[in-house]
């Protein structure tokens, strides 16, 4: 039977989530499924880095979470007698928010309460999670792809039946059937010697207890370690536990609440410190594997289906909305008709090179942390690259980038975008200090991240020559402004009062950030584009590497499909 949705999402995790609202915010239609019947529960993967926070700004989900999720807490780790603090430190040292970077921190917000709020957005489009939904096999051909869906109702009787979509995503976790189907490698390591268990717990009298402000650690994983963060909302009496060590075992400590207890005291001697309830307590092996491809044909997987890894550095959920992001708007082009089916291509290409150097990074921190040396805290450091500000998409066949070449440069796809040269296939800063030019609201500031949205390109066009202006806004007029905002950022100094440009916004760098920020003083290039997952696209000098971008991304007819899409975008 054919479904009346667009895309079949297995998996209601944050990527399947994500994936979901990306898809709806770009008029694509979905069903999202879980075989769960019932809500996780637990804190799990609870660190939100700061680029995850900008995609939430394009997503219009981030004054939500900065509500509900304060700063991650600063980490205390104990002497012997379990009291003493021998060290005190931030796991990411809190940093000034910048012109470039309004939100530069790493907040903290439970996974259950994470899913919670994107689940309430994406009520806002009518779509509601289907629990007790499996995808228990499918098949696709050209055009579409037939799921085999098992539905349990709540008398538990099971109905099976088969749908039809146009495409498929498997966000369905680690153990992903859409991976195993796709027959994708799924290639690294299992290690055996570390063990970690994990979970939440509640604590009687928490508040006199234990600071809630603080992540508290004693031991260490190089013989056996227990740590326990308080939940991040005010007054709560749960913790989230992580602990474990070359010298613990996991699956004595995760067998019973007595058991865990007993460990505990054991390793922090606070037995003044009174459990509640057990929410939960699993056993967690580090697995450290990735996909070599991240889909086939019609179907994609994204998040923990396509790479395991270490808990430690918190990027796990982090790069499953990013993987998300960065297909979300492409899968939405490809349906439209605005790009080929082969640009789905791009989405592997693009992702691949981030998450080996990831699976890297989290393995390192694995090391440390159970590496056998005194005194040894490099492990609950956190470089300044885990915020994933420098992840980028250099390497990218798509991005065209007109920076005279340097043979010698290599380009991380973790650090690159951090080193202040701005380049295609990085980050887009933000600016603020934007004044609308020529308009009623003349006093009106604005920000780029205000005017970068997920469902379009934004052309960033940087200079007062009206010459140039008329001939890069002339090349691209073709383009309706449903896929393409056009934007003129005038220098401070202009002194253009009016505008007669053919342009959908025009701005005067009030304070200069704009310029500064993506270094147009230093280069002759002065035309960036700007993609719906706010990666530049293109950074070129003018009308012939606009056209490279985009003949690299439309399908030749994008105008008509454009245009009679008119109606159906924003
Ligand atoms: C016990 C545990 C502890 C963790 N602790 C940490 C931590 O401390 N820090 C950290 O950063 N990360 C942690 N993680 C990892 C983090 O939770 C994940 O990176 C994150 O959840 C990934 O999100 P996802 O949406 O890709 O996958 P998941 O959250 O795993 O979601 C996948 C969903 O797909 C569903 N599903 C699977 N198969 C099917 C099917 N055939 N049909 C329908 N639905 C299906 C599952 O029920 C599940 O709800 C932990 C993970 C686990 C399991
Ligand atoms: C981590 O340790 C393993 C085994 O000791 C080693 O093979 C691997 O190269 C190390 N990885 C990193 C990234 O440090």
């Amino acid at each position: 039977m054919s479904d009346s949705r667009t895309v079949l999402i297995s998996g209601a995790g944050p990527s399947g989530l994500v994936m979901a609202l990306t898809l709806l915010q770009n008029g694509i239609s979905v069903r999202v499924i879980d075989r769960i019947s019932q809500f996780q529960v637990g804190q799990r993967g609870a660190a939100l880095s700061p680029r995850t926070l900008e995609h939430y700004k394009l997503l219009g989900c981030l004054e939500d979470v900065q509500k509900a999720g304060p700063i991650l807490h600063t980490l205390v780790l104990y002497d012997e007698d379990g009291v003493t603090r021998k060290r005190e430190m931030p796991m990411f040292p809190i940093e000034d928010n910048t012109p470039a970077a309004p939100y530069r921190n790493v907040l903290v917000l439970g996974q259950d309460r994470h899913e919670a709020l994107l689940r309430r957005h994406l009520a806002k489009f009518g779509v509601f999670v289907e629990l007790g939904t499996e995808l228990l096999d499918f098949e696709q051909d050209e055009d579409s792809v037939t799921a085999t869906l098992c539905k349990t109702n709540a008398v538990g009787e099971t109905v099976e039946g088969t749908s039809t979509f146009k495409w498929l995503v498997g966000a369905d976790g680690a153990t992903s059937f859409v991976r195993k189907k796709l027959r994708l490698s799924f290639l690294g390591t299992c290690r055996e010697a570390e063990n970690f268990v994990i979970g939440d717990i509640y604590i009687k009298d928490l508040e006199n207890k234990l600071d809630q402000k603080i992540w508290h650690v004693w031991g260490d994983a190089s013989r056996k370690m227990a740590s326990l963060r308080p939940y991040e909302i005010p007054g709560d009496d749960r913790c989230y536990y992580f602990g474990g060590g070359l010298e613990a075992d996991r699956d004595l400590i995760s067998s019973s609440r007595e058991e865990f207890i007993k460990s505990f005291y054991e390793v922090s001697g606070r037995t003044d410190i009174e459990f509640g309830d057990l929410i939960y307590l699993r056993p967690y092996r580090p697995n450290i594997r990735m996909v070599d491809k991240f889909g086939s044909g019609r179907v994609f997987v994204a998040g923990d289906a396509s790479h395991v890894h270490s808990p430690t550095g918190g990027q796990g959920m982090n790069t499953g909305v990013q993987d998300c992001m960065n297909l979300g708007w492409k899968l939405a082009m490809v349906e439209k008709g605005l790009a080929p089916k082969t640009f789905m291509e791009s989405y592997t290409h693009e992702r691949l090179p981030v998450v080996a150097s990831m699976l890297d990074q989290t393995t390192a921190l694995l090391n440390k942390t159970f590496g056998r040396t005194p005194d040894n805290f490099d492990g609950w450091k956190r470089g300044y690259e885990l915020r994933q500000f420098g992840v980028n998409y250099r390497g990218s066949p798509i991005i065209v980038d007109e920076t005279p070449s340097d043979a010698s440069e290599i380009v991380d796809p973790y650090r690159s975008g951090n080193d202040g040269t701005v380049r295609g296939g990085d980050r887009a800063p933000d600016a603020p200090g934007l004044i609308s030019v020529g308009q009623p609201s003349d006093k009106y500031l604005s920000a780029l991240f205000d005017i970068f949205g997920p469902t379009h390109h934004t052309l960033l066009l940087f200079s007062d020559d009206k010459e140039k202006q008329f001939a890069i806004l002339e090349s691209v007029k073709k383009y309706p402004a449903n896929i393409l905002k056009r934007v003129v950022v005038l220098s401070e100094n202009t002194d253009i009062k009016s505008s007669d440009l053919p342009a959908e916004l025009v701005f005067k760098d009030k304070d200069g950030y704009a310029y500064q920020n993506y270094a147009i003083k230093s280069r002759t290039l002065d035309t960036v584009v700007v993609r719906p997952d706010g990666v530049i696209g293109a950074l070129v000098s003018g009308v012939d590497g606009l056209k490279t971008y985009f003949d690299g991304i439309f399908t030749p007819d994008v105008e008509k499909v454009a245009s009679s899409l008119k109606s159906l975008t924003i």
